[in-house]
């Protein structure tokens, strides 16, 4: 993948708010009841995505658009059925219809191709599960509890069920892989990681991110750390990226062992996936593992002080169900390192709602 050509920080800012300025406008031009029952609707919405990439309709379009017959015989559904899905995905902008009858592709819908620079098909195909509204679907007792609904769902944690159903364990790391893809550009646009010479990604999935670094950074070495099952597939990523022979895999459990001699630890939204129990065992592994001089790179959401829409307050409930993690603010993630036994240095913003907290041992 190119790297991308990403707009200037004070660019994208402007844009977020004249789009947050406009949705409050959107929504104050109807009674409230109006606004509510739209948003009530958008669950279906999510449904009908799902519905599109399960059928695979972006992929059958990647040659060119396609009449209502020879669509549905491609993706093996009902044309009238096919044509009231697409008419509801096209009228969001996902798919059109062109002045000859044909459907073909929208930027939105390129995204859901599973060629795409850019896909999120996988992202879509996780999130519109049977599991994943099964975890949703418990959020009031989650709020009732405090508590990951996981277990009562699933009989043991979220992490350990991925281990033991590895179809959906295999989809959500493909699901991670495809959310990284998103912000990939502007972390690597923000952040001179070149500059250590050895950074072991911590719960680095199928190792992205840490082969896209090592591309960048020809004098760098790498290591990627998780699961077994997880790394299983990175050999044959970290050789399509070219950094093979500059990476080591490794696996096992961040609360028991991480590899030693890494000039900088990343980890990259594994903070947010646990309890501060589980954190603070998690950092005391790590700093028993790292020199004084090393470094901490935490990349994740940071919520905003204000009451803006972000991102990280819909993961921040997809944490509360999944697993029992949490979104924070800046303040919340300085006290928290400072508590496990590091002290926050600085934090780089992203044009993505990803930012990255460099701190260090204290
Ligand atoms: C939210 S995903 C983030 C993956 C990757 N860093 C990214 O941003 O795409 C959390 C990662 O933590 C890994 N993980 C969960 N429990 C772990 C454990 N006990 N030891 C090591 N890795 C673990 C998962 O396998 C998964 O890859």
């Amino acid at each position: 993948m190119g790297k991308p050509k990403l707009p200037p920080m004070p660019v994208v800012r402007a844009v977020e708010s004249v789009r947050s300025a406009l949705a409050g406008l959107h929504r104050r031009l109807v009674p409230g009841h109006i606004a509510l029952m739209e948003m009530i609707t958008a669950g279906w919405l999510t449904q009908a995505i799902h519905a599109a990439a399960l059928l695979g309709i972006a992929d059958a379009l990647a040659d060119g658009p396609r009449g209502g017959t020879e669509l549905a015989r491609t993706v093996g559904a009902n044309e009238d059925a096919l044509h009231r899905l697409l008419r509801l995905l096209i009228s969001h902008g996902i798919f059109k219809r062109r002045s000859d009858g044909r459907y073909d592709l929208t930027p939105m819908a390129r995204a859901l191709r599973s060629d795409s620079d850019v896909s999120l098909r996988d992202a879509v195909l996780f999130f519109g599960s049977e599991i994943h509204r099964a975890h949703w679907t418990h959020l009031a007792d989650a709020v009732r509890t405090g508590e990951a609904v996981g277990s009562t769902v699933n009989g043991v944690p979220f992490f350990e069920y991925l281990r033991t159903d590895r179809e959906l364990g295999e989809l959500f790391d493909r699901a991670m892989t495809s959310i990284g893809t998103l912000t990939m550009g502007p972390l690597l646009a923000s952040y001179d990681f070149g500059r250590y010479r050895t950074l072991v990604d911590v719960g680095g999935g199928e190792g992205l991110l840490l082969g896209a670094i090592l591309r960048d950074a020809p004098h760098a070495r790498g290591i990627l750390f998780d699961l077994p099952e997880v790394v299983a597939d990175a050999p044959a990523r970290l050789a399509e990226l070219g950094v093979a022979d500059r990476c080591r895999i490794e696996s096992g459990s961040f609360f028991e062992t991480v590899p030693a001699g890494g000039d900088a630890y990343l980890l990259k939204h594994i903070v947010h996936d646990w309890d501060e129990e589980r954190i603070a065992t998690i950092l005391g592994v790590l700093r028993a593992a790292m020199t004084p001089d090393a470094r901490l790179l935490l990349v994740e959401l940071v919520l905003p002080e204000d009451n803006r829409p972000n991102p990280g307050k819909y993961i921040d409930l997809e944490m509360l169900i999944n697993t029992g993690g949490r979104e924070r603010t800046e303040s919340e993630y300085r006290d928290l390192l400072a508590r496990c036994g590091f002290t926050l240095i600085r934090r780089i913003p992203t044009v993505s709602p990803d930012n990255i907290l460099e701190a260090r041992p204290s």
